[in-house]
């Protein structure tokens, strides 16, 4: 009897379940709660901060319908469910990104933790979101105790220009007791310079080069650090290693040019400032922050230059300088310097950090004592060195992106950049070594003087980016493109190094504006770079010319007349545009508005006639060949882009009378363009592929015209033997401009090809990632010495810039409405592939499209995230001929037929995965 109940029970119990599937989806799920679009950010500094959360749940068509955030004062009454500094209480919206916190102030260095729950679409509650947590920084002035100070090397500069200064590291110590139970302690910290943090002997977190690069005279960045865990009853030492950094060591290629000042461009002397701030379980508070009370010194730190490289001396380790029970007697006291101006302020984007460690595939020795290490692939970062051998023996690192035909490394294209690196051995056993303060962009490591022949280990390649590129997946028919697709990504994780830089490697590796705007959408498809990019427009806001104009680099150390250039200023307008594409980010718009509105102006006080010439450095279509387009063109047809991204931008930020001006100027400057620039037969004047791809996809072809000026281009693609022609500036929009115009199979053409100039070529000829050139490096040319002693980058991520075009075209992945809420599934299906198959993790979630062949159906996988809809294009006429899961369309209630024109059948549908497969007449 017992056993038949259990039965009954056990069968009434499994019914609901078994109907459920078809009609109850379990409630959705929330994953990766963030703020600032950070995880668990410490030390924030902005009031309103935005919350953020991507939604996963069976079934199709899943929706949040409603949201509840709560925040608390502490883990236990988040636990209990108590939001006692924000209970937003059920919020109906569907909104999961850039929800503005609305509660009580939040307090200086207070930690707050947080969750949230959401309602579907048939109001059923989740589960809370797993506890979340973040903390303010130092919002008040008078919250910082600490001074800034450095130990005294003294100043022995000789000459500018013919030899280098590079004074050493400076090492900052001081030791305090703590008695009582440490119930919480919180580490704050900056430098002008790079530091390094310590406490008892350990490195405090995880980044690298801390705390950033920004115009420091008009803002510093410091970082937050819990370091509950780290204090002990007892002595207690905090340790500093402070070194040049960008504050005033070597930048870009003011020594190459020999400009007035080569180094040294915010200060001379580099110094940290920090406090320790440790709360006792008995309520009292000791707040230990640096002053003349700390000692100071120099260490094993010889040299340490982010562009020459970095020396130590391991003879002269003081070990234990940094941890309890050390005698620091015959230290100094430190000297103290000021801050100027500017503010302080949490660093807003990911930091430098260790990515990946990677074991060297080979090593050679080119010449007797000389070991080359490959490495494999060529990325941004630092080796790590093994090494025993006898005290005083100097082993030398040098890096190398390429090989030369006699097997050693090629350093000429590093230019000044000496990229050097020396261990000098204590010859106590094995020792381990890696630098701190320097960086290299290599794939090769050449060894001299190494005590003995190194073994295979005696290398560790040591990646460091400030990103993950893990936010896509792309592959295809064709290997020669997805080679290129992990070169893309590795040159993206190479240059995403604080800021967007042009390269890793050489004299250079500067925020240059025009590489960053050509990339922009680019990077977001590879990486969640929203905090990083956030950050990079807030060293472009900074550097802008008192003028208007964007400057050609960010953050903007020279000081040099007229630093600025059509295509590159405009990253001013672009970038912002895009963060609110993708991120559906209006907050980054407000902040840059007025400093755009400005450049608008300085672009219309240019202008003739709505027609705004070149002016500044000219560059043109950089590194194009064959053909010239003309810097005033170029100046021209940005102008017209800007007015138009202007007018939508006014628009999301509800300024209509702005709207409507920048949509009047718009119409202004493409009739102004055309007139100048377009002949009546529908070639620009100057024919160039750049010209028509600009223009085109500027939407600044005359309707009547744009077919024609597209059938030119194409023809023009033919003629050169389906290769480009152009730079920095025209290549990706060629690419834009076929498929918009519907040449998707010879966009396909251009993107497998694999003689010179094209993307192919450089996989063809063995490259891990993307060249500055279309022709940087060949295998059977490997001297090639004029070219690349001149200047030739094996990491610069501009032409990688076709990325853009791989997932909105190739795979079809893009957005109807910012923040991919509104998707569009259009992918650019062609007999020139037999398959592709993509995925991108966008900010409401995952987006997967692939597509292939199947005799003369096409088939096509997709994945749309919850909360979100999307329009998927289908290369047929003949909704029949339509299945999804080989049911037809008609019995599939949730998918809706909006349109079927000649060529396609849109169709829209909710989150979930489709396969559908259609009958293509082709
Ligand atoms: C950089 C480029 C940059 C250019 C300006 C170069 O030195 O490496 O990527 O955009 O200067 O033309």
């Amino acid at each position: 009897m017992k056993i038949r109940f259990c039965i009954l029970v056990l069968i009434l119990c499994c019914v609901p379940v078994a109907w459920g599937q078809k009609s109850v989806s379990p409630s959705l799920t929330i994953e990766r709660p963030r703020l600032e679009y950070l995880e668990n950010p410490m030390g924030i500094t902005v009031q309103r901060p935005r919350f953020s959360w991507i939604l996963k749940g069976e079934g199709r068509k899943r929706l949040q319908t409603a949201y509840q955030i709560l925040v608390s004062s502490s883990d236990e009454k988040l636990g209990q469910h108590q939001g006692d500094i924000w209970d937003s209480g059920k919020v109906a919206s569907n909104a999961t990104n850039q929800i503005e916190y609305d509660g009580n102030h939040l307090a200086s260095k207070a930690n707050y933790f947080w969750k949230v729950k959401v309602w579907d679409e048939k109001g059923q509650e989740s589960e809370w979101s797993t506890p979340a947590s973040f903390s303010m920084g130092l919002l008040n002035f008078s919250d910082w105790k600490g001074l800034f100070i450095s130990h005294g090397v003294g100043y022995d500069k000789t000459d500018k220009y013919d030899s280098l200064y590079l004074p050493p590291a400076r090492y900052l110590r001081k030791s305090f007791t703590a008695n009582k139970k440490v119930k919480r302690a919180t580490a704050y910290a900056t430098a002008l310079g790079l530091y390094e943090l310590k406490i008892n002997g350990q490195k405090i977190g995880d980044a690298n080069f801390l705390p950033g690069w920004t115009d420091y005279n008009k803002r510093l960045y410091y970082q937050t650090f819990d370091i509950t865990d780290r204090i002990r009853q007892g002595e207690n030492v905090i340790g500093a290693v402070i070194a040049d950094g960008w504050y005033a060591g070597y930048i870009g290629y003011a020594l190459l040019v020999r400009l007035d000042k080569v180094r040294e461009f915010y200060g001379v002397n580099p110094s940290f400032m920090g406090q320790i701030q440790i709360e006792y379980e008995d309520g009292t508070v000791e707040t230990i922050a640096s002053d003349t009370s700390w000692k100071s010194n120099q260490g094993p730190i010889r040299e340490a230059d982010i562009l020459m490289g970095e020396t130590y001396d391991a003879r002269l380790e003081q070990v234990g300088w940094d941890a309890p029970g050390y005698d620091d007697s015959n230290w100094k006291v430190p000297k103290v310097y000021t801050y100027p101006e500017g503010k302080l302020e949490a660093h807003p984007g990911t930091l430098v950090r260790n990515r990946e460690r990677l074991t060297p595939i080979e090593i050679t020795e080119p010449s007797p004592g000389t070991y080359v290490f490959n490495l494999g692939k060529n990325f941004a970062g630092m080796a790590e060195l093994k090494v025993q051998g006898p005290k005083g023996t100097r082993v030398q690192l040098r890096f190398g992106e390429i090989l030369k035909s006699d097997g050693n490394i090629q350093t000429e294209n590093l230019r000044l950049a000496r990229a050097t690196d020396t261990y000098i051995l204590k010859g106590e056993g094995a020792e381990t070594w890696q630098p701190k303060f320097t960086y290299h962009g290599f794939q090769y490591v050449e060894v001299t003087s190494y005590p003995g022949r190194p073994t295979i280990d005696a290398i560790t390649g040591i990646v460091l980016s400030s990103i993950e590129t893990d936010a896509s997946t792309f592959n295809s028919s064709n290997a020669m493109n997805n080679t290129l697709f992990e070169n893309i990504k590795t040159t993206q994780s190479a240059n995403f190094f604080e800021l967007p830089t042009d390269c890793p490697q050489r004299d250079e590796r500067l925020g240059w504006t025009g590489d960053a705007q050509t990339y922009m959408r680019s990077a977001t498809y590879n990486a969640y770079v929203a905090a990083f990019m956030t950050k990079f427009l807030v060293d472009l806001d900074d550097a802008q010319r008192w003028y208007g104009a964007y400057p050609n680099f960010a953050p903007f150390p020279y000081s040099r007349p007229n630093q600025y250039a059509p295509a590159w200023m405009d990253a001013g307008i672009i970038i912002p545009y895009n963060m609110y594409k993708v991120y559906n980010d209006t907050r980054i718009l407000e902040y840059m508005y007025e400093g755009m509105e400005r450049f608008m102006r300085f672009q219309e006080d240019a202008s003739t006639d709505f027609i705004r010439p070149g002016g500044g450095n000219n560059w043109g279509d950089w590194l194009a060949v064959n053909e010239e387009t003309s810097h005033d063109y170029i100046g021209a047809s940005f102008y017209g882009y800007d007015a138009k991204l202007m007018a939508e931008m006014a628009e999301a930020l509800n300024k209509k009378e702005d709207a409507d001006k920048y949509g009047e100027l718009f119409k202004n400057i493409k009739k102004a363009f055309a007139e100048k620039y377009i002949l009546e037969n529908g070639h620009t004047s100057e024919d160039t592929q750049t010209t028509y791809a600009l223009a085109l996809y500027f939407d600044l072809y005359p309707k009547a015209l744009a077919k024609k000026g597209a059938a030119r281009l194409a023809e023009k693609i033919e003629k050169n033997g389906f290769k480009f022609s152009t730079g920095f500036l025209g290549t990706k929009h060629v690419m834009l401009a076929l498929s918009k115009c519907g040449y998707d199979d010879l966009a396909y053409k251009l993107f497998k090809q694999t003689e010179y100039p094209s993307w192919g070529y450089s996989v063809e000829n063995g490259s891990t990632s993307i060249w500055e050139r279309w022709n940087s490096y060949t295998k059977d040319d490997a001297e090639n010495s004029d070219l690349n002693a001149k200047m030739n980058s094996f990491s610069h991520y501009a032409f990688g810039s076709v990325a853009e075009w791989m997932f909105q075209h190739a795979a079809g992945i893009d957005l109807i409405d910012p923040g991919y809420r509104n998707i569009l599934i259009k992918p650019a299906i062609s007999k020139e592939m037999d398959f592709i198959r993509a995925s991108y993790k966008s900010i409401n979630g995952t987006i997967s499209s692939a597509w292939n062949w199947k005799g003369n159906k096409v088939v096509m996988n997709i994945e749309i995230p919850v909360n979100t809809t999307a329009k998927v294009s289908i290369p047929t006429a003949h909704i029949s001929d339509i299945k999804e899961s080989n049911r037809r369309l008609d019995k599939i209630p949730e998918i809706k037929v909006l349109e079927s024109s000649e060529k396609e059948t849109i169709l829209e549908i909710g989150s979930g995965n489709y396969s559908f497969s259609a009958k293509v007449q082709k």
